[in-house]
């Protein structure tokens, strides 16, 4: 006779558990030429569904189920067309979570087809409202529904920035206990927020360094320009010692110059992460600094390109 296991959610969720974090930390060399300053920088896309997204989706999800708010007869909904919607119908797929999430109609064709292959439901919004118009929609519809909804919303759940509190800065910290600088752009501001925190409590002398795109026009898919855009809930400005910027141009020479010492494919996000952590080399004698790729190339078309012509 056949054995059926039937397995209980917190198994299920053990189960996906392994396949969350404990992503490698790179040494990023050749871009700067002070050999008392080392660069690291964790490959974010080696986990489950390919980004740092499945740090924060992973323990919303877990959080929400734990406390009984998420449920399989309940449609987890959010606001995201990127990795967090990547991550929520990965994850949401193997718990049999079903996922509806709200996006800007102008969204790629290979985003929108890959979360329909996860059997996720897609609300598109207007383009001219941007991720701001597809947030506030997604609250609307949670507050009209809430008996078929659990709202994730990542921008303002605890979970998002502590799952970086304790696995991304534990990481680090056990990998590289001797770091002096933590680097990270602002997003949702869960991974600088959490993975900040936690480092500071761990020892008080690093120095967290946030950054944001130089202007509102950025092509730094991820970050936040913050005096134009909606200020996520989560964010604690006591988090980050300082704010510097980032240009768009910077990030991509970043992109070209590390496909070309390295053979890694970065994101638009990743290297302006790595642009940032070189403002800050370009300010000290000597130290140790870590940053977060938080994704690679593989779903930017252009930058496939802009690499394939290089
Ligand atoms: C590619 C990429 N970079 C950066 C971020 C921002 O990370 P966080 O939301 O933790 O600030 C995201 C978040 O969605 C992302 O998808």
């Amino acid at each position: 006779m056949e054995t059926i296991h039937i397995h209980t959610i917190e198994e299920q969720l053990l189960r996906v558990e392994a396949h969350i974090g404990n992503t490698p930390l790179i040494p990023i060399r050749g871009l700067h030429h002070n050999p008392d300053v080392t660069i690291f920088a964790k490959a974010e896309w080696e986990q489950l569904s390919g980004s740092v997204k499945a740090r924060a989706a992973f323990n919303i999800i877990q959080q929400a189920i734990r406390s009984g708010q998420l449920t399989t007869d309940k449609v987890l909904l959010d606001a995201t067309s990127g990795n967090t919607g990547i991550a929520y119908a990965t994850i949401g797929k193997k718990l049999g979570i079903h996922v509806t999430l709200l996006l800007p109609e102008n969204a790629s064709k290979e985003r929108k087809e890959l979360l329909q292959s996860l059997g996720t439901e897609l609300i598109l919004t207007s383009k001219f409202g941007g991720t701001d118009e597809a947030q506030e929609l997604a609250a609307e519809l949670a507050k009209k529904h809430p008996e078929k909804y659990f709202y994730a919303n990542q921008y303002a759940n605890e979970n998002n920035w502590k799952a970086h509190y304790h696995t991304t800065a534990e990481e680090i910290f056990s990998e590289v206990p001797e770091i002096d600088y933590f680097v990270a752009g602002l997003g949702t501001t869960g991974t600088f927020t959490g993975t900040s925190l936690k480092l500071k409590e761990l020892n008080p002398a690093i120095t967290t360094v946030a950054f944001q795109p130089d202007n509102a026009l950025h092509g730094l898919e991820g970050w936040k320009h913050l005096e134009t855009a909606i200020v996520p809930a989560i964010f604690q400005p006591e988090a980050a010692d300082r704010i510097i910027e980032v240009s768009t141009e910077h990030a991509y020479q970043i992109i070209a110059e590390v496909y070309r010492n390295d053979g890694i494919r970065l994101s638009p996000s990743s290297a302006a992460n790595i642009a940032g952590a070189l403002h800050v080399a370009d300010t000290i004698k000597s130290g140790v600094i870590v940053t977060i790729l938080p994704d690679n190339a593989d779903k930017y078309s252009e930058v496939l390109q802009l690499i394939r012509n290089k």
